[in-house]
């Protein structure tokens, strides 16, 4: 196999996931962090993770969670932590000059052969990359958290980015069981994020009106749009709430503009909503790690029941 090991820069939330979703894959995972605390407290929590979806039955892929847990190891010279690896994902805080500075420093070390990847929410490649010797091999492979339930990977490319690094990149992702997407080039926020900032934006000016209150707003998405939406995405939903897609234009076209037209600017996300979403918030769900801990726990759990169910309606 092509991609045997893998190296992840930086050992959070979100390089452990990686780091968890590799080793399910049966790749060796270096975990690299500069803080020697950092990746001991990984490695406790990745094992923990491990052994607590391997006792619910839900651990990924086909090897135990000891096995698994054997295949990652940490260490703290950078050099060292990308020796012999073939994919390098990069998950540092979202600061640009840090985020340049690290890809500076592998530009220096790495050969020809190896993808630089970048974990970054809306850092463009553009700004990540330009000028690096290496840029063919780098792109941007951006996670949902978290990765290791939700399976989406976005994968943008720098404008030099080889055609072959966007495509070894994307089989990787499928072959460790995650979802990809190809953007054909960068966009703010790429795509996640500017669906999600666009229904974010609507839902605060809702509730920003007093057309409807905080809990009732998630609501019409949990229990309405996000039901249909975990298997369909709006296309398909176009395509199937009328005779195909033209039909469906023809149908409602006018009636989406109509709406589309009362939408407001966007909005400021400060002063007196804030309070109100905030308090709204609050009371189901106070701002404490404890409850917040749990809550992100039951969230996985659902996902995890999720994603069976889509494996098996996918089966069907
Ligand atoms: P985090 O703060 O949990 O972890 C960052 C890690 O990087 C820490 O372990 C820190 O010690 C380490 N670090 C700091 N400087 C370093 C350096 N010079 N070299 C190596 N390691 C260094 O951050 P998180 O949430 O894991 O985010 C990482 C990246 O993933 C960010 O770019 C973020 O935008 C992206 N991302 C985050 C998501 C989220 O929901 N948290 C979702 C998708 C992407």
């Amino acid at each position: 196999m092509e991609h045997s090991q893998v190296a992840i820069i930086g050992s959070g939330l979100i390089g452990r996931s990686w780091a968890m979703v590799f080793a399910a894959g049966g790749f060796k995972v270096k975990l690299y962090d500069i803080a020697q605390q950092q990746l001991t407290s990984a490695l406790e929590n990745i094992r923990k993770q491990m052994k607590e979806l391997e006792k619910s039955g839900v651990l990924k892929g086909s090897s135990s969670a000891e096995q698994q847990f054997a295949l990652i190891s940490v260490c703290t010279d950078l050099k060292a932590a990308v020796e012999g690896a073939t994919f390098i994902q990069e998950c540092t805080p979202e600061n640009l000059e840090l985020k340049k500075k690290i890809f500076g420093q592998l530009d220096l070390i790495v050969g020809d052969n190896v993808i630089l990847s970048s974990s970054t929410s809306c850092l463009l490649p553009s700004k990540l990359f330009t000028g690096l010797k290496h840029v063919k091999q780098c792109i941007v492979s951006h996670p949902v958290n978290p990765p290791y339930f939700v399976p989406l990977v976005e994968i943008v490319p720098h404008p030099e980015t080889d055609p072959s690094t966007t495509e070894r990149t994307y089989a990787l992702m499928k072959k460790i069981g995650q979802s990809p997407v190809k953007l054909n080039r960068e966009i703010e926020g790429f795509v996640l994020n500017r669906l999600q900032y666009a229904v974010i934006s609507e839902a605060w000016r809702l509730v920003g009106e007093g057309v409807i209150s905080p809990t009732d707003l998630d609501l019409v998405m949990s229990d309405g749009l996000g039901m249909r939406y975990a298997f369909i995405g709006p296309l398909e939903t176009m395509h199937l709430n009328a005779e195909g897609i033209a039909n469906y234009c023809e149908r409602y076209s006018e009636g989406m503009r109509l709406v589309l037209n009362t939408f407001g600017p966007v909005p400021e996300f400060s002063g007196e909503i804030v309070q109100k979403v905030n308090q709204a918030m609050s009371e189901k769900i106070p701002v404490v790690p404890k409850v917040l801990d749990a809550r992100r726990k039951w969230r996985d759990d659902c996902l995890t029941g999720l994603a069976k169910l889509k494996t098996q309606m996918k089966s069907n």
